[in-house]
């Protein structure tokens, strides 16, 4: 039998963290492969007759984008290859012959912000030098990221609202007649990242129109805070106002990136001001959901949402050096309280989406541990190289013309319309947002729920 005091050491060892010092690159790499290891246990896709590149429920086919985007940016930061054949398969299978992400599966449901995170995964392994797809048939990444931006280019609409992406691709979906900021964000940084790979001018002057249109419409403020989107239908002037971290991520890290295209002072004070106004999403330097966590109301996808302003913060301090200095220590301080809350699971690996409360809350969630994943992993970003580019060494297979800007539209039986359940998706959910808000009596914000 035990004396107490052993109890107690066990409950000690229960609770350790996993071991992440900040100073020990070796350190990182190890616990970056735990966490990662942690949220593969929900893939089955590389699996005989399983479906390359899906989650199992409840997780929605974006965030499986996002994992692998997730990966490319581990193995690249850690050198550790262990997982890039199923990166490869999982891209390779969702984008399709045309290379736009656009699988007949999926497309019934497909919103503009959800292509948009698969082809982030395409433009990263474009811009790591991530190993080429080996198949003659299979479009390459840059080529992919380019069916994408000419699919979404095509659907730029200017009957409401003075332009914009609408959420939904198709008509049928609720969405449709959303206009949203990731939709549009996303949009924006992927033409800023074609413009600085392949030079070309005609990317560049889309970001322009879509960042113009972003602060003209209202979704971005003055002082460079995203609200969530509006509804087309009486012009987009009733915003959901709403405030995530990757909307501030998306594009914060398409400005660096178009400031460095340019060069320009304006790009230059566009970025400067996106980092000023992320600091709502900072508490004591550790970063946190603040439209979910405090009312503990984070849904399936937005609990992965930290690990994309942690992911572009850190390309943004390779983009724009100048921020190096204000960004590093606000990842370092995340990463930190990250991974403290990692002392779940068998190996300690298991994650908490609270990273301000250090502790971990008995989740085994993909996106919590891709938030941790990717926060955890950006701290190496001083030790990697920036973005190769077309005249950097990038060795990416593109098309400019590629991707089908009209494909056929997936068979609906006659009078359907699809209730999806906004909330769920990459985009955040209007549907619920009208229906009901919560104010946050302590802080005073107000916060669609
Ligand atoms: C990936 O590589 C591992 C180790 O070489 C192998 O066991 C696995 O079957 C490969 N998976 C795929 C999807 O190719
Ligand atoms: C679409 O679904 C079918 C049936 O489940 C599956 O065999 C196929 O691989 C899926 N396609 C994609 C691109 O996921
Ligand atoms: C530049 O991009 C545009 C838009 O996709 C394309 O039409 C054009 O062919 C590209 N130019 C070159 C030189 O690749
Ligand atoms: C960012 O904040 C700093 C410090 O408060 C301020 O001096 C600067 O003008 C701000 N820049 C922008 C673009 O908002
Ligand atoms: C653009 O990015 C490169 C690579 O990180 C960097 O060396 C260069 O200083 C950046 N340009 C500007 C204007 O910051």
């Amino acid at each position: 039998m035990l004396p107490p005091w052993h109890f107690l050491l066990l409950l000690v060892v229960a609770v350790r963290a996993i071991d992440y010092d900040l100073d020990d690159p070796e350190s990182i790499k190890a616990a970056c492969k735990s966490i990662a290891h942690q949220m593969l246990t929900h893939y089955t896709g590389m699996n005989p007759g399983d479906n390359p590149g899906n989650l199992p429920d409840p997780y929605y086919w974006w965030e499986a984008g996002a994992m692998f985007n997730a990966l490319i940016e581990y193995w690249f930061t850690t050198g550790d290859t262990t997982w890039n054949n199923i990166t490869t398969q999982g891209i390779t299978w969702q984008a399709g012959p045309s290379g736009s992400f656009m699988p007949a599966n999926q497309t019934r449901t497909e919103g503009n912000d959800d292509q948009g995170f698969w082809a982030f995964a395409a433009m990263s392994a474009a811009e790591r030098n991530f190993p080429n797809p080996t198949d003659p048939d299979t479009p390459g990444w840059l080529a992919m990221a380019q069916a994408v931006f000419n699919t979404q280019a095509a659907r730029w609409d200017p009957e409401t609202c003075g332009g914009g992406l609408r959420w939904q691709i198709f008509t049928w979906n609720n969405g449709y007649n959303y206009k949203n900021t990731i939709s549009n964000g996303c949009f924006f940084n992927l033409a800023a990242r074609l413009a600085k790979y392949t030079g070309n001018q005609t990317y560049a002057d889309w970001a322009t129109k879509v960042w113009d249109w972003t602060r003209e419409v209202g979704f971005m403020t003055d002082d460079y805070r995203f609200w969530d989107g509006a509804d087309d239908r009486n012009g987009c002037v009733d915003f959901n106002h709403i405030e995530w971290t990757y909307n501030t991520g998306v594009y914060l890290m398409g400005a660096a990136t178009m400031y460095n295209f340019t060069e320009s002072p304006d790009w230059k004070e566009h970025t400067q001001g996106i980092i000023n106004a992320s600091s709502v999403f900072f508490e004591d330097d550790v970063m946190y959901e603040r439209a979910c966590e405090p009312i503990d109301t984070c849904e399936v996808d937005q609990r992965s949402f930290k690990g994309y302003l942690a992911r572009w913060m850190a390309a943004t301090t390779q983009m724009a050096p100048f921020t190096f200095d204000q960004v590093m220590p606000k990842l370092r301080a995340s990463a930190k309280a990250a991974a403290q809350t990692c002392t779940g699971g068998a190996g300690q690996a298991a994650c908490g989406l609270e990273w301000t409360s250090r502790k971990w809350d008995g989740m085994d969630d993909v996106g919590i541990q891709l938030a941790a994943l990717e926060v955890m992993q950006s701290t190496l970003i001083p030790r990697v190289d920036p973005p190769v580019t077309h005249d950097t060494g990038g060795t990416s297979q593109g098309n400019p013309g590629g991707g089908d800007p009209s494909p056929p539209p997936p068979p609906v039986p006659e009078g359907l319309r699809i209730e999806i359940d906004t909330a769920d998706r990459a985009g955040a959910g209007i549907l619920t947002a009208v229906m009901s808000f919560v104010l946050i009596g302590s802080t005073g914000w107000m916060v669609y729920e």
